[in-house]
């Protein structure tokens, strides 16, 4: 009998659904699923205040996160693969991931195995991928699948829609604005990794070191966001060593380097990113063979194809 671990985080329960419906077909198959739900002490608050929201934001991005209550695990455990179930903070790891990739207890766990990562946000996740990719190596982990929910709304939906759902728990559609976060289709489409990873553990795959769930529509790319999600991961880096040289994580101290960053934050969204997109469709004969690239990296390991998808369907 194979062993699966689960380390999720979710704080709306969104991807606690995801992990539900993809582990399904796991247990149905007689599979060992060992779900461990990551468990940030002192707990992070949902829904947020506006402070504590931005608060996290220089840690998140610094990798310097909040640490995580001791697993409930037996220390000697062992697994044939481990899925990593997580948001995405200010384009970086929500910090309960990263506490638990840089732990001991995490890299003992993870030492020389399969990973399979999940991601579940507003949409943008690929520098955090990229983070969490290295996480992972450093921890000893084979990452061997990426799979991707995102909200499908417009940009301009999401940008009012993720922070009222944030900000107040309130996810429901307003003002003609469609609910917050990611559709039950796509929750419920979830097994459809969950039957492919029972039947490539039941042939052994997940010793190969090769993506077992390509052919899904695992990731897609939005091109026009990747240049933009690397700059804005800059201008991050930039704003988080500010507001930490201003007070540590919880400190009244740093709350105006906070509210400049959020002023930054805002006068970005509305001239520089709608302005980006234009310069960015002007200078497209220029840009598209990078984009091209980094959209065929960012889709690694387990692509965007929807080869076998008639199979799961
Ligand atoms: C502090 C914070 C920062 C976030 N930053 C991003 C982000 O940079 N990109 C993104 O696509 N989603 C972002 N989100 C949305 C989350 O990735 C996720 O969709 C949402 O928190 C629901 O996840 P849950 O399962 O924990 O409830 C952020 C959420 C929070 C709470």
């Amino acid at each position: 009998m194979k062993n699966v671990l689960v380390v999720s985080y979710s704080q709306s329960g969104q991807l606690a659904d995801i992990v539900s419906a993809l582990t399904r077909p796991l247990r149905e198959a007689g599979v060992s699923v060992q779900h461990e739900v990551l468990c940030p002490e002192p707990a992070f608050p949902f829904p947020w205040s506006f402070f504590g929201f931005f608060d996290v934001f220089p840690e998140s991005v610094r990798l310097d996160p909040r640490p995580n209550c001791p697993l409930t695990l037996a220390p000697d455990a062992a697994f044939d693969l481990v899925i990593l179930a997580w948001p995405v903070w200010f384009l970086s790891p929500a910090q309960p991931m990263t506490a638990f990739l840089q732990s001991d207890e995490g890299r003992r766990l993870l030492a020389g195995r399969p990973v399979v990562s999940v991601v579940a946000c507003r949409n943008m996740w690929l520098t955090a991928f990229d983070t969490l990719k290295t996480l992972v190596a450093e921890a000893g982990g084979r990452l061997v699948d990426h799979v991707a929910f995102t909200d499908r709304a417009s940009a301009l939906a999401t940008f009012i829609t993720t922070p009222r759902w944030m900000l107040t728990g309130r996810r429901n559609g307003f003002f003609g604005l469609p609910p917050a976060g990611v559709d039950a289709r796509q929750v419920a489409g979830a097994a459809r990794f969950g039957e492919a990873l029972a039947e490539a553990l039941g042939r052994d795959e997940e010793q190969d070191g090769q993506p077992m769930l390509a052919g899904l529509c695992a990731v897609k790319v939005v091109p026009h966001l990747v240049l933009s999600e690397r700059a804005g991961q800059r201008a991050f880096r930039f704003w988080s060593g500010l507001v930490r040289r201003c007070g540590r994580a919880g400190q009244w101290r740093r709350l105006p380097a906070l509210v400049l960053f959020v002023l930054y934050l805002v006068t970005m969204i509305v001239t520089v990113v709608p302005l980006n997109l234009v310069v960015q469709r002007l200078a497209a004969p220029f840009l598209a063979r990078r984009v091209a690239v980094l959209t065929r990296r960012y889709e690694q390991p387990s692509g965007a194809s929807d080869a076998r998808m008639a199979i799961y369907d």
